[in-house]
């Protein structure tokens, strides 16, 4: 069962689930007992952990999807009836136990890894939940496009003063928008990846920040307001904003020395790369940095977060590849298209065990990257299938896409 309590409503289980047996509504994320085969491929992944919990129930007895849909927190726990011993098909809900998900064939099947690098610092997760979230205070909120675009997104920095709240490159926070959805209950909260690197947005300060976009329409175009993202976007110095997290456990960096990292993003997507890019400058001084590679896909240069920042980096420090798609007079270009211009650099690090990926944006590019990186070994005679099964199993090659 998924407890509403906890869960963010990411998405990642129901995208992750390979028999579809989890599925949503503006309310709740929910498991169908009569689908689901108990293969856990969806508990590793989910960044809460709020997709594992446990009751013993009888099969006919299970809660339905309905029941679940209504739940404003778990049920607790219900005595089997006497004769359970004899009922025809006593199980506990979801029929495995969590040790198994190692050993699933399943869990092998979806496209990124459901471990962290073997060096990531490990991380905190939901040191602050729905019921007991934090307070933060905005100290900057600051538009990183071009101000005659269409792109309106901001760069916003929270601040948590003296509680703590520590948190790793590549993990995101909840923020519990103010006010209430249209059946009047409170919004769930929305979840955000962090911008800044370990040890703050502003080095030695207790603070970090987020890369937010305002949301004026929905996937297919039509207007649509988004309740979170207008209502950070409009935030001032000094207001202050309730926070839940932080939440995931696999996509992290790498911390050993000379560790490579590929990093694919489209717009917002770039908040975990920038988090990574900047843990990284603050160490070049160590000597212990390895080689970084972006791609970057955006419309435009003036819709490209942090474009001006990210052009100031050293060159011999990161390798970068801008894939514009709407730019006048140049050809439409996605990162997927860099990347097979780039086969012979992106081989060269796919070759390093040193090396990690991580690919952050739009949920459609995932398909692109995962043909480009066939498509690159391929040139050289290798065999993706097998690369890829050896990135996700020593957890080097990380989704995050919406
Ligand atoms: P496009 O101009 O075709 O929409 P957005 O600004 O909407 O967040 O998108 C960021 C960038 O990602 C844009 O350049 C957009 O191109 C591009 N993009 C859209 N779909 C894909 C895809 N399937 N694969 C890679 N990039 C994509």
């Amino acid at each position: 069962m998924i407890d509403p309590e906890i869960c963010i409503r990411c998405n990642t289980c129901e995208e992750t689930c390979p028999v579809d047996a989890i599925t949503h509504d503006s309310n709740n994320y929910v498991v169908d007992p009569d689908i689901c085969n108990g293969c856990m491929a969806c508990v590793p992944p989910c960044p809460t952990g709020s997709i594992d919990n446990w009751r013993l129930v009888v099969r006919a007895e299970a809660y339905s999807v309905q029941d679940q849909l209504g739940w404003e927190e778990l049920p607790g726990e219900k005595s089997l009836p006497a004769d359970v011993e004899q009922a025809p098909e006593p199980v506990e809900a979801g029929n495995a136990q969590p040790s198994q998900a190692a050993a699933s064939p399943a869990s092998a099947m979806a496209a990124g890894a459901a471990v962290p690098p073997w060096s990531a610092a490990h991380p905190y997760v939901n040191l602050y939940t729905h019921k007991t979230p934090i307070t933060a205070t905005v100290v900057g909120n600051y538009r990183v496009t071009g101000a005659d675009t269409e792109s309106d997104i901001h760069h916003i920095v929270l601040d948590f003063g003296e509680l703590p709240f520590p948190v790793l490159e590549g993990q995101s926070i909840g923020i519990l928008p103010p006010g209430t959805d249209a059946q009047g209950r409170p919004h769930h909260a929305r979840q955000y990846s962090l911008a800044s690197p370990r040890d703050g947005e502003r080095a030695g300060y207790n603070n970090l920040s987020l890369t937010v976009k305002r949301v004026t329409q929905d996937h297919g175009g039509a207007a649509a307001h988004g309740v979170c993202s207008n209502y950070l976007c409009d935030l001032a110095r000094n207001d202050t904003v309730q926070v839940i997290g932080p939440f995931g456990h696999t996509f992290l960096m790498p911390n050993h020395p000379r560790a490579n990292l590929i990093m694919i993003c489209t717009g917002t997507g770039s908040a975990p790369m920038r988090a990574m890019t900047e843990r990284s400058r603050r160490l070049i001084g160590s000597g212990d940095i390895g080689k970084l590679m972006l791609f970057f896909g955006a419309r435009t240069e003036r819709e490209l977060p942090y474009f001006g920042p990210l052009m100031k980096l050293p060159r011999d420090f990161i390798d970068i590849n801008l894939a514009l798609s709407r730019e006048a007079g140049q050809p439409k270009r996605y990162v997927q298209d860099l990347i097979r211009e780039r086969a012979v650099q992106v081989r060269e690090l796919l070759a390093d065990r040193n090396t990690c990926i991580y690919v952050c944006g739009l949920k459609g590019m995932e398909v692109g990257v995962l043909e480009a990186l066939r498509e690159v070994m391929m040139q050289a005679g290798e065999d993706w299938s097998i690369l890829h099964d050896v990135l996700r199993r020593e957890g080097r090659l990380h989704f995050e896409t919406y």
